[in-house]
């Protein structure tokens, strides 16, 4: 059987942490990435989870999120043995084609400095790179 991308669903939860931890992504399984935030997350109509399975195994994924102004591609991650065929791609292309039909006229997506295959993916893909603008957050807690 071939790759299929498809929306994720509650379902797909523990491939889904599984596959971020692999890729070794952060995440917050007692805060904003537990399968309770989660499934609530995954229920708003502006937000949307992809992935590509090969065939029953998930190998790549990424959120795609329209906040009313931008659109934004979060959380792109590809298994490690799956990497330099596109699929990281073909999930921000999956992403951006939801965020316009929600009326996104920008996409963004927040990568930290030092990862430079990420910042070449977004690049290759016609991302700019903006330099000169600062990341600041407000938590509520250390899991949030
Ligand atoms: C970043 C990541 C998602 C790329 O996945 P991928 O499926 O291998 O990417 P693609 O095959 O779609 O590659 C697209 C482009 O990204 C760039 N790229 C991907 N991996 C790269 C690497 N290791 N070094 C430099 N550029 C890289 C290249 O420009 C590539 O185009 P090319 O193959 O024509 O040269 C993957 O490495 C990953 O899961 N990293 C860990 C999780 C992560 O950091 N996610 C991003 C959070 S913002």
């Amino acid at each position: 059987m071939g790759l299929e991308l498809k929306p994720l669903t509650i379902d797909n939860y523990d491939a889904i942490i599984s596959l971020w931890a692999e890729a070794g992504l952060p995440f917050k399984p007692f805060g904003r990435d537990s399968r309770e935030f989660m499934s609530k997350e995954m229920a708003l109509s502006h937000t949307a989870f992809f992935g590509i399975f090969d065939d029953r195994k998930l190998i790549a994924v990424g959120i795609a999120n329209y906040d009313g102004r931008r659109g934004w591609v979060n959380r792109v991650a590809v298994d490690p043995d799956q990497r330099g065929q596109g699929l990281a791609g073909r999930i921000i292309a999956e992403c951006e084609a939801f965020l316009r039909a929600q009326g996104a006229v920008v996409i963004c997506a927040l990568i930290e400095t030092v990862n430079s295959p990420s910042i070449s993916c977004f690049q290759k893909d016609g991302y700019q790179y903006e330099k000169e603008i600062g990341y600041f957050t407000k938590r509520d807690s250390a899991e949030a």
